[in-house]
Formats: C-alpha cells, structure tokens, sequence
C-alpha cells in the first residue's frame, strides 16, 4: 500500500485516480483538506475499498507514523503543500508552515517508520517528493532549459518554501539514508484545477463574461504539462528512479502567457460561442503585474527520457482541448468551489478544522 499526501487536490487526487485505474494496489490519502482540497475530486472512488481517505496534516508526526505503521506502507508520495504564488505573497506563513515544518515532520515520521523496518521492506521503500520547476528561479529568454544541475534560486516564497523542502528531503537521504526521489515538474494543467490558476480561472471567467486578467505585458513564459503525464512521470520516478535522485519532468511546450489565453479564447469561440459575435479574447483585460514575476520557466526532461523511458503522451493542442472540455462538461465542480458550497460542506462535515 501507498500513502499519498495532498491527494485531494488538483494533481494529488489525479494521482490517486489514475494509480487505482492503472494499478491494483490500494491508496491511503492523507489531506488537511485547505481550501484547494475537494473530496468532489475523489467522487468516483466512492466505494472503492483499496482507496481510504484520511484528513489529518502531514504536519501531525503521531498520525502520520500510525497510518504508515498500521498499513505498512511501501512508499509515501508527498504532494501535500501550499501552492499558489498569489497567495504566498500575500501571506507567506502557511507555505512556511506546509511545505517546510510540514514536510521536515513528515520526513521524521517516515525516518522513524523506516528506521524500524528490517531486510527487503526496508530495502524496497521510497519517499517521493512533488516539487516543482519553480525552485530554480527564472531564466532569460536565450538561457537554457533547467537540468537537474541547474542552482536554486527561488524568487517567491512559494518557490523558497518547496526549495526549502527539497533540501530536507536531499539531507535526509545523505544523513540518514533514507531512501527518497524528487521530482521537479513544470506548470501542471487538466481536471480539478482549482480556478485561482492561469488556466482554470481563464476558462471560468470567460464563461461568466468577467475580464481575464494579465498580469504585466502578458509574455511571460511557462512550460506547460499535462497533469497525466505528471503522474504517469511520478510513477515511473516510483517504480525505477535511483534513490536520491531528482528528476525533471515537463512536456518541451514553452508558451508566453498571452498566447496560452488566446488559445483558450479561440477553444472556447469554437466549442461555446458567447452569441454576441464577439470572441471571448475581447474579456482580455491587462493589470498590475506580480511582485517579482519569473520571466521565464523550462525544463529539460532528458533526463527522465534517457534513464527511465518517460516521454508526456499528450501535446499542448490534445491536453488543452481535453482540458476546456472538462471544464465545460463540468460547470457543477466549478460551481460548487468557487461559489464556497464545498467549503460548507467540509464544515459542516469534519467541523470547522
Ligand atoms: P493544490 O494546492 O491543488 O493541492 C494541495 C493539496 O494539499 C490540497 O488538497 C490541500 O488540502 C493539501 N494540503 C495542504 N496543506 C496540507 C497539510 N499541511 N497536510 C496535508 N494536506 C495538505 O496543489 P497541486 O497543484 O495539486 O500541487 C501538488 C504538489 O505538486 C505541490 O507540492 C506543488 O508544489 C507541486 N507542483 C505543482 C505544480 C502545478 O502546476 N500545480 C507543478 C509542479 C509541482
Ligand atoms: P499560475 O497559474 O499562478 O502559475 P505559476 O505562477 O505557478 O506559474 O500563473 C501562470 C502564469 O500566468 C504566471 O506567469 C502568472 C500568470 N497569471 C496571469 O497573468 N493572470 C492571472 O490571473 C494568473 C492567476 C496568473
């Protein structure tokens, strides 16, 4: 059995779809359930004995060395975290609290688990780290994609925050031994996106006729994967990464932000036409730009392909189209968290956390 951390958010809970669709062996999912967790993502796993949610904090070592101990979990994937810039330069302390005191606690559970197992338990176990291609800063338009070599510079407290993690994760395996593997992945898009993201909040807001806002000249560049591909990556990481590795994971599909939202116009003129003759491009509205905004994120996955065979199996045209359908075929989701529904319900249902 695995333990997935953050498996109620938007990659979290894909991962843990996908394992159970592609696999047989059972999940164990441990969310605080902030206001990014949905259990609506989760919805087709009801009654699915091999997936058991839990919600509880990665920060709690003593639940999460009970879970660990009482299900003798044979890997732990750590996707749990605060991940919206936005909302780490508004306040910073949850990303601190998270993504550093969160994961340096959870690592300890998981030392103290490991220390105890003995012979090929022991040997086959695996901590996997989420993190992301933001930990390396920006780059210049002619730079290079990052490779794994490349130095940290995190520019956001979100990026220092997962920077950070990402060292206590490579310090307990050359302190300790313990057996982790980082991934380090470029901007994710697909289903259960929460609408506060470029993307989903894009398609949102044409729908309901609002502006979509660009921050500064609109030509920043991020280099956009599929949320599939990202968990096919994590899988493959899993299954035949060497221990104390790190790997990039990005799909080569470069893009200013301008363009990204254009393209998302024109899906959305083909598939529902506002009726008013107008393209859905003239809600671009231009504001204030992002405190220190990177220019420029890339990612050299060569690594991933040469030494484990991983290549993303959809391109941006397929996984954008995917994507806008899903947001069409599923207006109720997007209703329901956007409109605070949900998060009465989470209230109601586990009490106010
Ligand atoms: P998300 O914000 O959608 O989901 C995060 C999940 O973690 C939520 O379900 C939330 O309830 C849970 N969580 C937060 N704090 C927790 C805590 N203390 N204990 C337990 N659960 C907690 O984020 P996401 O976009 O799915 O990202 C998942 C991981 O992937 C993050 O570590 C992120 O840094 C990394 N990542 C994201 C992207 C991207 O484009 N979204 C790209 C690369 C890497
Ligand atoms: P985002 O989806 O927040 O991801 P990240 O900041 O982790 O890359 O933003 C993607 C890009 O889109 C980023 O350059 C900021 C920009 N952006 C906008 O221009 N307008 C918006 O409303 C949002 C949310 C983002």
């Amino acid at each position: 059995m695995i333990l997935v951390t953050g498996g109620a958010g938007f990659i979290g809970s894909n991962f843990v779809i996908d394992w159970l669709a592609t696999g047989s062996e059972p999940v164990i999912n441990l969310d605080k359930l902030t206001y990014a967790g949905n259990l609506e993502n989760l919805k087709g796993l009801e009654g699915d004995s091999r997936h058991r949610f839990v919600r509880g904090d990665i920060a709690d070592y003593d639940l999460v060395l009970r879970l660990l101990r009482e299900n003798q979990v044979r890997a732990v994937v750590n996707f749990a975290a605060e991940s919206h810039v936005d909302r780490s330069i508004h306040g910073p302390e949850d990303f601190i609290q998270t993504n550093i005191v969160g994961t340096f606690r959870l690592l300890e559970a998981v030392r103290a688990y490991w220390g105890a197992l003995e012979g090929d338990a022991k040997a086959a176990f695996r901590f996997l780290h989420v993190s992301t291609d933001e930990v390396y800063g920006s780059l210049d338009k002619a730079d290079p994609a990052f490779t794994e070599q490349h130095r940290y510079e995190p520019n956001s407290p979100y990026s220092a925050s997962k920077a950070a993690s990402d060292h206590l994760v490579r310090a307990y395996h050359h302190t300790y031994g313990l057996p982790v593997l980082t991934t380090n992945c470029s901007n994710n898009y697909g289903p259960y996106h929460f609408p506060e993201k470029l993307i989903p909040l894009v398609i949102h807001n044409a729908l309901a006729g609002k502006p979509l806002p660009i921050y500064g000249d609109g030509q920043q560049i991020r280099d956009w994967l599929y949320v599939q591909d990202h968990c096919s990556a994590i899988r493959r990481v899993l299954e035949a990464g060497r221990v104390g590795e790190t790997y990039n994971v990005g799909g080569w599909n470069e893009m200013p932000n301008l363009e990204v939202v254009h393209t998302l116009c024109a899906i959305l003129d083909e598939l529902r036409p506002r009726g008013d003759e107008l393209p859905y491009a003239a809600q671009i509205t231009f504001v204030a730009d992002r405190p220190g905004h990177d220019r420029r994120y890339a990612i050299d996955a060569g690594k991933l392909e040469r030494e484990l065979g991983w290549k993303p199996a959809e391109t941006f045209e397929s996984g954008i189209r995917k994507t806008v359908r899903w947001y069409l075929d599923n207006s109720q989701w997007v209703a329901n968290v956007t409109s605070g529904a949900y998060r009465e319900w989470v209230d109601r249902q586990y009490g106010v956390a």
